[in-house]
């Protein structure tokens, strides 16, 4: 595995491996590597020549100053990790390179996407997702692009970014990779202490209930239902569940067979915000 930390050396040497015939599969993370993580990478590296993985904790997603303090760090843990799914490049910028001083930060029209669920949790973060997103996509220069569905809605970004952008990438979604229990695997869950991680999968086993009333109840039910459960469950503060299709995430007001569908959670576990879904139709 080759490291770089600088942007010009690595796109000096991704452009190379392009020009020479090689498909590049890229995987952009904040670190803090999992097995979710481990199994977008796995993916690209069957689907592509060279696996570039990049390790960048973007300052301007966060809104907030304490959970980007506190956002886990290890490199060499993580590059460890890197070389057991025989990573190629790792590209693990610092942040004057990434946002030098003086540089105007582009803004983006996302539309509607960018306002719900997330969005209205997060102002900005979408923006800044965007903004380094496009900036490592010109970097690295990928054909494809991996990016799990556990951010479902940061995906639907994504495909939005590069039809914007007009980028030359393939988006390629990838399944929640789930703990045995049932937890979606996350950077944040090593912040969960016991007791929190022991009712962690409760946030899931409600998103199997619900999707399995489909049949019975109506989208507003399904979202009673739901409020009901949390309500019963004091150590949970539930910050919004919504029903909604998979194209615009705009939210659904009967079931339409046709209609992709899914149900988004965010909750807060102690000090820990926790995302979710799950696909109903
Ligand atoms: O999903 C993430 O880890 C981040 O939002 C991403 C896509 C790497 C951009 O910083």
């Amino acid at each position: 595995m080759i490291t770089f930390s600088k942007i010009a050396d690595t796109q000096t040497f991704l452009y190379q491996q392009k020009t020479n015939g090689l498909k590049i599969g890229f995987v952009p993370t904040m670190g803090a590597l999992h097995e979710g993580h481990l199994e977008l990478m796995r993916r690209a590296k069957q689907e592509n020549d060279i696996l570039v993985v990049s390790i960048f904790v973007n300052p301007i997603q966060f809104n907030n100053k304490e959970d980007l303090k506190k956002y886990p760090r290890n490199l060499n843990r993580d590059a460890e990790l890197l070389k057991s799914v025989d990573c190629d490049v790792l590209f693990a910028p610092d942040n004057n390179d990434m946002y030098p001083e003086g540089q105007i930060i582009k803004s983006y029209d996302f539309g509607n996407i960018e306002h719900i669920m997330e969005g209205s949790s997060r102002p900005g973060h979408f923006n800044g997702v965007g903004v380094v997103v496009s900036r490592l996509f010109e970097i690295c220069i990928p054909h494809n692009a991996y990016f799990g569905e556990k951010d479902f809605q940061q995906l639907a970004i994504i495909k939005k970014l590069v039809d914007i952008e007009n980028t030359p990438v393939n988006i390629i979604p990838c399944a929640i990779v789930r703990e045995a229990d049932g937890l979606a695997m996350s950077s944040r869950n090593i912040h969960l202490i016991d007791h929190e991680r022991e009712v962690a999968p409760f946030i899931y086993q409600t998103l199997k209930m619900a999707k399995d009333s489909q049949g019975v109840f109506s989208p507003v039910k399904m979202k009673q239902f739901v409020l009901d459960k949390f309500k019963g469950k004091p150590e949970f503060d539930l910050e919004y569940f919504e029903i909604a299709n998979e194209t615009d995430l705009q939210p659904i007001k009967q079931w339409d067979k046709d209609v992709g569908t899914l149900g988004f959670i965010a909750v807060n576990l102690g000090k820990v915000r926790l995302i979710d879904n799950i696909r109903i139709i």
